[in-house]
């Protein structure tokens, strides 16, 4: 037996059901019927944004063979699969789209190693008239170095702009922000927790289990990094309108 995971995450984000209400209103406003997701995961938001929008196909791309299934059942068992694609591949240089909306939601990486490669790519991706929702990393104050050193591996200011930095990057890119909205800490702690709270059960109940020691020590590791980023990291919602080509 090995610990459970994430059974209790919706999204892989800090994204409360209130704002992916909200987005997918406003992502379905302008009636799209082409929807591509970058680094889909389980394509939760592109499946609550497909059952929005009826007259809409979407496809899901991901090198995650296991959340792509469980993205595949969930289309099925929401009557979703016939409009719903899930392929797995990598998202960098993809052939698929123009889409009228296209998901990039912490997934940027997926799309190139730098934010303004990827941004290029998304203009690239998204049909004119269409609209681009982008989360994105920013910090929401310079980390310290101390800070950096009990974060990720390797971590460095240069890992995040700030916001203003990351709009300024979205429209250089060839976008306006239509909507700017920033993950609350609320959201943050939700996610978090939700993200250990199986393992760190299955911790308190099999203390001697032979798997306990390095369960531990990576789950302690975890929860370590994210007390050093909780109000320094930031997570940006953009919903991006492409400028029209003259
Ligand atoms: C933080 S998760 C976000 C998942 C999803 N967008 C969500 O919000 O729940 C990042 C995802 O990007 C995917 N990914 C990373 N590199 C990729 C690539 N080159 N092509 C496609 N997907 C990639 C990972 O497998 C992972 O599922």
């Amino acid at each position: 037996m090995t610990p459970p995971h994430r059974t209790r995450l919706t999204f892989h984000g800090p994204l409360s059901e209130a704002r992916a209400d909200a987005l997918v209103q406003r992502l379905t406003r302008h009636r799209p019927t082409t929807v591509l997701d970058i680094g889909c995961g389980t394509g939760e938001l592109m499946l609550r944004v497909l059952a929005a929008a009826p007259e809409a196909t979407g496809t899901g791309v991901d090198l995650n063979a296991d959340d792509l299934a469980r993205g595949r059942e969930a289309a099925d068992n929401r009557g979703l699969a016939s409009r719903t694609r899930f392929v797995e591949e990598s998202a960098t240089g993809t052939a698929h789209g123009p889409a009228d909306l296209v998901l990039c939601v912490g997934s940027s990486q997926a799309l190139g190693d730098r934010l303004p490669e990827a941004l290029q790519e998304l203009r690239r991706l998204v049909a004119d008239g269409g609209r681009v929702l982008l989360g994105e990393g920013f910090w929401q104050r310079t980390p310290t170095p101390a800070e950096l050193s009990r974060m990720w591996p390797d971590a460095a200011v240069t890992d995040h702009p700030d916001l203003a930095t990351l709009i300024g990057l979205a429209i250089d890119a060839g976008f306006r922000p239509e909507w700017t909205e920033t993950a609350s800490l609320d959201e943050w702690e939700e996610f978090e927790s939700g993200y250990l709270a199986d393992t760190e059960v299955w911790l308190a109940e099999h203390p001697g289990h032979p798997l306990a020691a390095q369960t531990r020590e990576r789950v302690d590791r975890h929860r370590a990094r994210w007390l050093t980023y909780r109000g320094v990291l930031g997570l940006a919602y953009l919903t991006l309108v492409p400028v029209a080509d003259r």
